[in-house]
């Protein structure tokens, strides 16, 4: 029988490189017959796509911390209902570059959200829904801050935060991987984009038995 269709993510800080392994794992799961759709967050579908271009520029301050979270959950929501499930519904895989971990990291440890705001949040919205594999993409603060403001994409709203508040994000995301061995799995992304891409694709057939 067909192995059923997976939900997966990437995460990381800025400039790990997510959204070109997202591209390569979608390729490679081709390669074996298996179809898939990506998509990201905040985003992915079209009214969440509005809602992503009220976080993602304008100043730093721009949003009190907990309207900024509120958002971010109200395109979530959007997003799951419209996007993901429909997908898995239909047996394609879905990659998604960022999650719920992000707002665990961005909004809780970088801005201070506390956590257990996030978790009744986290429990609205998704119940006990979640990816079926986290990838997390780390690398040095540096060489990721370096990368991200090299690719001018114009999502820049928190590449513009401080370096500690970088550094936050990153250690929140190693402490996540600790948290839930299970779910999460820790990639080098320091490393170049073939390599990269090669230690996600183990990653995904050793889970998953391809
Ligand atoms: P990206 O598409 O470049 O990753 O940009 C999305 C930005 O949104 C990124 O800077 C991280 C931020 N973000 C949060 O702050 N919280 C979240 O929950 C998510 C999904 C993204």
């Amino acid at each position: 029988m067909k192995s059923p269709a997976r939900f997966i993510t990437l995460e990381g800080g800025e400039g790990a490189g997510k959204s070109t392994q997202a591209k390569k794992l979608a390729a490679a799961l081709k390669r074996r017959g298996i179809s898939s759709i990506g998509t990201r967050e905040p985003g992915g579908s079209p009214g969440a796509e509005e809602i992503r271009n009220l976080i993602v520029h304008g100043e730093p301050g721009r949003w009190d911390t907990l309207t900024e979270t509120l958002l971010i959950f109200a395109a979530r929501a959007d997003h799951v209902v419209r996007t993901i499930k429909p997908a898995l519904a239909a047996r394609k895989w879905v990659i998604c570059d960022r999650f719920i971990d992000s707002t665990f990291a961005y909004q809780g440890a970088g801005r201070g959200l506390a956590r257990e705001t996030i978790r009744r949040m986290e429990a609205i919205v998704l119940d006990d829904f979640r990816p079926d594999l986290t990838l997390i993409l780390d690398l040095p603060v540096e060489t990721g801050l370096a990368r991200a403001s090299g690719r001018g994409q114009g999502a820049a709203r928190f590449e513009n935060f401080d370096v500690e508040f970088h550094e936050r994000l990153r250690q929140a995301f190693l402490a996540i991987a600790r948290r839930s061995r299970e779910r999460c799995v820790v990639i080098d992304a320091s490393a170049n984009a073939e390599a990269v891409a090669e230690a996600i694709w183990k990653t995904v057939a050793k889970r998953f038995k391809l």
